[in-house]
């Protein structure tokens, strides 16, 4: 049976022990075209991926990627504003697919590839993704997520759209910081913040905009699972909501 986008973001969860079993070629065709044909969205923005098995992937990296799965996929994007959250949109497009194919995965923030040891002319390291068989089960219930409670991440709370804004709030994040803020206005219009740090916090705040693109997927998927034809729009003059937030973009629900 086919499952909706909704089935697989509630089952999708991060794990953290693989089987060290390489995955069938046919799958990794598939993972390739899949990513392949998608847009992120700002398209402009340069951007590729590979997928390499562990070995590989360890003599890219400065230091030894935190969980021993067979395989990684690694994004990289020209450094162009937003091209983190590109990223981020791409990586958990990625993950859902590859939980349809029962295939665990964990978002890999702390792995760096420096760009002199990465492949010669590669675009700027973004993120990674472990990916492989696991003998944990998948997410059986919405119980079973750790996440903020609706309220507190979702405001003007427009009541039609819950169901997509509560796909965006069971997101994924780095750390499960859950950055994210989402405010519907009366134009038929989610607007996604992302929290600042408090303090300057490079690091942190590189993770909390590829957060910010995966929670975009979300909301592009439980948009069409809805029946409407989101589309991503970078408004200017940007929306304002509360100090302390910075705009990341709009989805417009048509
Ligand atoms: C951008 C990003 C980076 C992440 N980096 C790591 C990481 O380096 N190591 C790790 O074990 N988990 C990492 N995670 C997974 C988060 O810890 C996890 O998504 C969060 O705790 C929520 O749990 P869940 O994914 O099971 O829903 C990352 C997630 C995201 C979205």
């Amino acid at each position: 049976m086919h499952e909706t986008y909704g089935d697989l973001i509630r089952q999708r969860k991060s794990f953290r022990s693989f089987r060290q079993e390489p995955l069938p070629e046919a799958l990794m065709e598939g993972l390739i075209d899949f990513l392949s044909d998608l847009t992120p969205p700002e398209a402009e923005i340069d951007w590729n991926f590979d997928t390499l098995p562990y070995l590989d992937m360890v003599k890219l990296c400065s230091t030894e990627p935190g969980v021993k799965a067979p395989c990684y996929l690694i994004l990289r994007a020209e450094r162009k504003r937003f091209s983190l959250q590109n990223c981020g949109y791409l990586g958990e497009r990625a993950v859902l697919w590859l939980t349809e194919q029962g295939i665990a995965t964990c978002w890999q923030g702390s792995v760096q590839i420096r760009s002199d040891a990465d492949f010669e002319g590669s675009l700027p390291f973004v993120t990674a993704i472990a990916l492989g068989y696991s003998d944990e089960p998948f997410r059986k219930s919405e119980a079973e997520f750790d996440r903020k409670p609706y309220d507190k991440v979702v405001f003007n709370r427009e009541e039609k759209y819950r169901p997509i804004l509560e796909l965006g709030r069971l997101s994924p994040s780095s750390f499960n910081r859950q950055p994210c803020v989402f405010v519907t206005d009366d134009r038929q219009r989610i607007h996604l913040f992302r929290k600042k740090s408090l303090l300057p916090n490079p690091v942190q705040e590189f993770q909390q905009c590829v957060d910010a693109g995966a929670a975009m997927a979300h909301l592009e998927l439980g948009a069409l699972e809805q029946g409407y034809t989101p589309k991503f729009n970078r408004m200017y003059p940007m929306p304002r909501f509360k100090a302390g937030l910075t705009y990341q973009i709009s989805v417009e629900l048509s």
